[in-house]
């Protein structure tokens, strides 16, 4: 077992700062001292193994992702981060923990989907990993299985409201779905936008002509992702089951999740940095062009949509996250490459997989909010660790600098800077042709990542291994009003 010691900086939580530094031994953190001390008259530094002198930057607990797809078969391919490459992605960019989505399919087993998941992650993760269960088929044999999920340390699972005959559950099954999961306790995670109106629209579009990448985002209008939250809410109010509604990017399903907290409702909001800072005009390149934009805009084709910048959804996001009406920033990571996989849908956007990829940046396009003042520093490590700690049963081991936890710490240069993407100069770890992200200058770098006692990067060196990350099995929420 090797001690480290973090060296003058300042230690952010959910709720303050101070000047600390921090005591690692093996795994766990045992102490949190005020710069300087020494230990039963040792002085520290001279008897660790390992110092890191954090001067003038910030120690905060390692980001926790509660939202990726590796290898998600979707959209006639598969999601292109593995476990090794994507959690990879994630160390390079502060994030220690991630929870991914084990996928059940209509008419599969819930365990033989789980164990699908275990064998892809299983000695190739180099972070710590959940999952979360998908259960794309409610029926008796998979509502009979919820009851042995928490066993498997999975308190949480998601359903669709999207995605007809693919993922999708009709109000009949999520009612079941919600009542078994109040019974268990367990959180239910939803995809809330009106799948089968969107296919109406969609089609429609697509007989007019209007099939570049574009149409994607007007098809999924924000009145079928209102109306979902909505019913959504009602559908969770009426079997008292807590609801989480996952990837939210319309100001209405915000104002719908916000009503629902107001009468004192288990609802919360997750929204992804996508919905904070790209837009349908400027990504998929619309605006003011006959063409109505050009095959590039398959990069950020993603359910739900990026949506108008006009209409002012990304500034409700933001507010959203100060007022706490959302409590979460994951980043709903689902990369494809364009080569082969979004060019599907060249000349039919109803083909091109959804999803973008973001594991890598999620620290730093949040630590923005604090350079911009949308945020503070506390909120951003709330937002980014803490919180996806509570709400998935992982606070106290996760999320927290503190005696008892893992040792998973983030020392994060606010004067450093980052540039993102493919580019010379620039970083991208993620196993994707291109990035979302081309040209973002983040103020702010992301300088040592510790997991579990063990330096994952330092000095823009990668020393992960995969194998390194251990299977988190999660208990029940600990964020319930
Ligand atoms: O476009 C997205 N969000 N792809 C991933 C699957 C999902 O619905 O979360
Ligand atoms: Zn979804
Ligand atoms: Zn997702
Ligand atoms: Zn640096």
């Amino acid at each position: 077992m090797s001690t480290l010691l973090i060296t003058g900086g300042t230690v952010v939580s959910s709720t303050g700062r101070s000047l600390a530094d921090v005591l690692v031994d093996g795994e766990k953190i045992v102490a949190v001292l005020a710069p300087g001390s020494t230990l039963l008259g040792h002085d520290l530094a001279g008897s660790v193994d390992t110092v890191i002198d954090a001067t003038g930057k910030y120690v905060v607990p390692g980001g926790i992702d509660a939202h990726t797809h590796f290898e998600l078969p979707f959209g006639g391919t598969e999601a292109s981060d593995t476990f090794e490459s994507g959690t990879t992605a994630a160390a390079w960019g502060g994030t220690t923990s991630v929870i991914d989505f084990a996928v059940q399919t209509t008419g599969q087993r819930i365990e033989t989907g789980l164990a699908t998941w275990h064998e892809k992650a299983a000695g190739n993760a180099v972070v710590d990993y959940g999952f979360h269960q998908i259960i794309g088929g409610v029926d008796e044999h998979s509502l009979k299985s919820m009851e042995t999920l928490l066993d498997e340390g999975i308190s949480s699972f998601k359903l669709f409201m999207a995605y007809p005959g693919v993922f999708m559950s009709d109000d009949a099954q999520i009612l079941k779905a919600m009542q078994k999961a109040a019974e268990l306790g367990l959180l239910t995670m939803m995809h809330a936008e009106n799948g089968p109106a969107i296919d109406v629209l969609a089609q429609q579009l697509y007989d007019q002509g209007k099939t570049t990448p574009y149409f994607h985002g007007v098809a999924r209008a924000w009145q079928m992702e209102e109306e979902a939250t909505h019913r959504a809410i009602m559908l969770a109010d009426l079997t008292e089951s807590p609801l989480y509604v996952v990837h939210v990017s319309a100001k209405q399903a915000v104002a719908q999740i916000a009503a629902a907290r107001d009468r004192g409702k288990n609802v919360f909001g997750e929204t992804c940095p996508q919905y904070l800072y790209l837009s349908l005009e400027e990504q998929l390149g619309a605006t003011g062009d006959p063409t109505w934009g050009d095959f590039e805009g398959a990069k950020w084709v993603c359910s739900t949509p990026l949506r108008s910048r006009a209409d002012g959804h990304q500034d409700a996001m933001w507010q959203g996250l100060r007022t706490n009406d959302l409590q979460m920033v994951s980043t709903d990571h689902c990369p494809f490459c364009m080569k082969d996989q979004k060019e599907l849908g060249r000349g039919d956007f109803r083909a091109i997989p959804n999803g973008i990829g973001t594991i890598e940046h999620r620290m730093d396009l949040m630590y923005q909010g604090v350079v911009t003042g949308e945020i503070t520093l506390e909120r951003w490590v709330e937002l980014t660790s803490t919180t996806p700690a509570r709400m998935f049963g992982l606070y106290g081991t996760k999320g927290v600098i503190a005696p008892g936890a893992d040792a998973d710490v983030v020392v994060y240069d606010p004067a450093g800077h980052t540039s993102i993407g493919i580019g010379e100069g620039r970083t991208h770890h993620m196993n994707m042709d291109h990035s979302a992200w081309e040209g973002y200058e983040i103020d702010g770098h992301v300088d040592v990542v510790v997991s579990r006692g063990t330096v994952l990067v330092s000095d823009g060196e990668f020393h992960g291994r995969a194998g390194h990350g251990n299977y988190l099995k999660r208990g029940l929420t600990q964020y319930l009003v």
